[in-house]
């Protein structure tokens, strides 16, 4: 039997384009010219997949995937077309239960791989129960960029909002992960109840275990009172746990068992408290690498790693360089009451041209500080220059700018603060901790101890 395909879009010769391409597949194929005639097709012809435009009069793309799923029966992979991609789109797109999403003009073979794909089985299908309409939680998500690795990327956070399943989010420093979260968490059913973002780094080992599971009255010298940790704030919403990499074997243990069971013990208690919580994670280390050594959990990677988000270093995805300048350039200028300040081609190319090995946020800090130091209408490669040079010659990031400051005590920071230092000497020194000690003028206890406290030891391939 031949496999149905409808086509929807208000325009004439897209759809043409399409059905003779499709044709050629050997599908079976009808169009429809409106949303309407697209639900009455799906009722009568149930095709199998649906090519679906997003901008059509009366009523749009959204609005008809909404009441597709709505329709009595298996309903159809939806693909949204439109020429008007953004994050926000897709991310809608996906949420409502679409199976994926090309943007216009496209390429007919590209066409054709969406459609074959979307007549195999989906692999993430079984994360989505029931998929519901409804449009809580909504909420501009600030993410920028159109590359097709960025697009994947919303794709799968519009796939994994709807469910609970646990989600890994693993990238190099810069690259977005606490955005993705807060965006996955903003897409998803719990959008009114609390995401609690906890950093695994940054957190004293026995603080952070009485952070995250909380204490009783008596439970240790100083616990007055009973305290609810970041598990039970988060009970209904979603606990973001940053840096996960860096969870002590002890905690890691603890942690697993609270993802297994849905339940834990307050420190010094003994009543189980049954918690109903979303557990983000994010990470820039190689956690496989850290399992090989012994470092994280084997069976806690797993749990974590339901869901698994790569976010693409920016220097894999230059396309969005434009676009990311444009966006940080009017933010920073409308703050430094600069508006219009002018991008020179010069510095464009120079940027266009970096490895940005700070990621996003150092092209953010890159532009935010050009818009202070331009004097005149334009940002010129001086204005940036040196910020890509200091953080090149050491090949990271400037250790201080990538802080982040809100909501963190003083020791928090200054504890990052020396990770980074350490991390980077550490790095120049290609791991030899004499040297490294050396540079940083501690002793080599010192540093020995630090670097187990922050979990720094480096691996084989990097000393080399
Ligand atoms: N796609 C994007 N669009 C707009 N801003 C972005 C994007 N990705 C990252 N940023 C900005 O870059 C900065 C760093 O992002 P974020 O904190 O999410 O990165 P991260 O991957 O968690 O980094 P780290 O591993 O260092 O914690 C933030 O100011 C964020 O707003
Ligand atoms: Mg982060």
């Amino acid at each position: 039997m031949r496999r149905r395909v409808l086509l929807v879009d208000d325009e004439a010769n897209v759809r043409k384009a399409l059905s003779t391409t499709l044709g050629k597949v050997g599908y079976d194929i009808k169009e429809a010219a409106s949303g309407d005639e697209a639900l009455m097709q799906v009722e009568s012809f149930r095709p199998e997949v649906v090519l679906l435009d997003l901008r059509m009069p009366v009523m749009d793309g959204m609005e008809t995937l909404r009441r597709m799923k709505q329709l009595d029966g298996t309903p159809p992979r939806v693909v949204m077309m439109t020429a008007y991609g953004s994050a926000s789109d897709v991310m809608e797109a996906m949420r409502l239960g679409a199976f994926d999403y090309i943007q216009k003009p496209f390429d007919l073979a590209a066409v054709k791989q969406v459609v074959a794909d979307a007549l195999v089985h989906s692999e993430y299908e079984e994360l989505l129960p029931g998929q519901e309409s409804g449009d809580e939680g909504q909420e501009r998500s600030g993410l920028i960029g159109l590359s097709p690795a960025m697009q994947n990327v919303y794709k799968l956070v519009g796939r994994v909002s709807m469910s609970k399943a646990n989600v890994l989010i693993q990238g190099e420093s810069g690259t977005g992960k606490e955005l993705i979260a807060r965006a996955i968490h903003a897409n998803s059913p719990r959008a009114s109840q609390p995401l609690i973002p906890v950093n695994c780094g940054a957190i004293p080992e026995n603080l952070l275990e009485s952070e995250l599971f909380g204490y009783e009255r008596g439970a240790f010298t100083g616990a007055v009172g009973r305290k609810q940790g970041m598990f039970e704030l988060a009970d209904g919403g979603t606990l973001f746990l940053d840096e996960v990499g860096e969870l002590s074997p002890a905690l890691q243990v603890k942690l697993l068992r609270v993802l297994q069971d849905r339940k834990l013990i307050r420190l010094g208690g003994v009543e189980p408290i049954s918690i109903d919580v979303r557990v983000i994670a994010a990470t820039n280390r190689n956690l496989q690498e850290r399992i090989r050594q012994e470092l994280f959990r084997e069976d806690l990677y797993y749990r974590l790693n339901v869901v698994p988000i790569h976010m693409p270093p920016l220097r894999e995805r230059k396309e969005d360089i434009p676009l990311l300048i444009r966006h940080f350039l009017a933010k920073y200028s409308r703050e430094a009451g600069k508006e219009g300040l002018y991008l020179s081609q010069a510095t464009m190319e120079l940027l266009l041209g970096y490895h940005w090995p700070g990621n996003v946020r150092q092209l953010e800090n890159t532009i935010e500080r050009a818009v202070i130091l331009a004097s005149g209408p334009s940002i010129l490669p001086e204005h940036v220059r040196g910020h890509l040079q200091e953080a090149g010659a050491a090949d990271q990031p400037a250790p201080v700018s990538g802080i982040r400051y809100e909501g963190r005590t003083m020791r928090e920071i200054l504890q990052e603060v020396e990770r980074e230092a350490i991390a980077r000497a550490l790095r120049k020194e290609r791991g030899n901790k004499l040297q490294t000690a050396k540079r940083l003028g501690i002793s080599r206890r010192a540093l020995l101890y630090k670097i187990e406290m922050y979990g720094l030891e480096m691996s084989e391939e990097e000393q080399a």
